[in-house]
């Protein structure tokens, strides 16, 4: 809701401007997959799967060094209410490719040369946030396939509507429509241990001393989003799988 003079000056669902929606994760919810995981937070799911390491081919592609992630990351076709078009499209690859790199920053493939890890990100439910839920979703699937892990990483989508600082923005919040300086998103991944930032994009305009305080902002939710995903692994460790 905005007020006078473009300050959004409370959330429509009753979310405190740091407040984090509601969050839940579950690893191990494909039995045929290598790794797999869901991760939810208010109205966006996203599921990962993991296959590999196997064989890359075409042959040329390999890496004798190391092993190569492959990420895929896509909406269903019901995940919003127009109907997405099935298959891959400008935006998919962009996200495909960013989550690729901010997972690649803690996964270690040395031990697998000539081989390829995929991770197939689905969205069966988009509110906004779902490239970060997609990478909450993969990293604890890359765990639970057992693939070497330097850390952990934990993502957010933190940002600004109208002159106030928000963190995990909706669909609503996020459209442009905002009174006078409209929405900008901040999608940041975070690693567990050494606290690198390993995805940062920027849709929007922000001044300096906001962007930094929305940096702190994502860090401080990626910490609570790192105990979810941590408890998720616990729960599958607890049940023998
Ligand atoms: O989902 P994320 O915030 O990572 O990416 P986005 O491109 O900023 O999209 C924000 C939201 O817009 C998505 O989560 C969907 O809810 C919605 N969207 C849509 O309705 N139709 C599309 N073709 C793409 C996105």
């Amino acid at each position: 809701m905005a007020g006078d003079k473009g300050i959004y000056t409370k959330r429509d669902d009753g979310r405190k401007f740091d407040e984090i929606r509601e969050m839940s994760a579950e690893v191990g919810i494909v039995d045929s997959a290598d790794g797999s995981a869901s991760f939810n937070t208010g109205h966006t799911k996203a599921i990962a799967v993991v296959r590999g390491p196997r064989t890359l081919h075409p042959q040329h592609m390999q890496n004798p060094r190391k092993g190569i992630l492959r990420v895929s990351y896509g909406m269903m076709p019901f995940s919003v209410t127009d109907r997405i078009r099935p298959g891959p499209n400008r935006r998919s690859e962009e996200i495909s490719k960013v989550t690729e790199w901010a997972l690649n920053s803690v996964v270690d493939l040395s031990e697998y040369p000539n081989t390829v890890v995929d991770v197939f990100i689905q969205i069966p439910q988009a509110d906004a946030g779902t490239r970060v839920a997609g990478i909450n979703a993969a990293a604890i699937a890359l765990a639970h396939a057992g693939i070497p892990m330097k850390e952990m990483v934990s993502a957010i989508g933190v940002g600004k509507i109208d002159k106030t600082l928000v963190v995990d923005l909706d669909k609503y919040e996020d459209s442009d429509f905002h009174d006078a300086e409209g929405s900008t998103d901040i999608p940041v991944a975070i690693t567990s241990r050494t606290k690198n930032i390993s995805l940062l994009q920027l849709d929007g305009k922000i001044s300096v001393p906001e962007f930094k305080e929305c940096v702190k902002n994502a860090k401080v939710a990626c910490e609570e989003i790192l105990k979810v995903q941590m408890q998720a692994l616990k729960n599958i460790d607890g049940g023998n799988n």
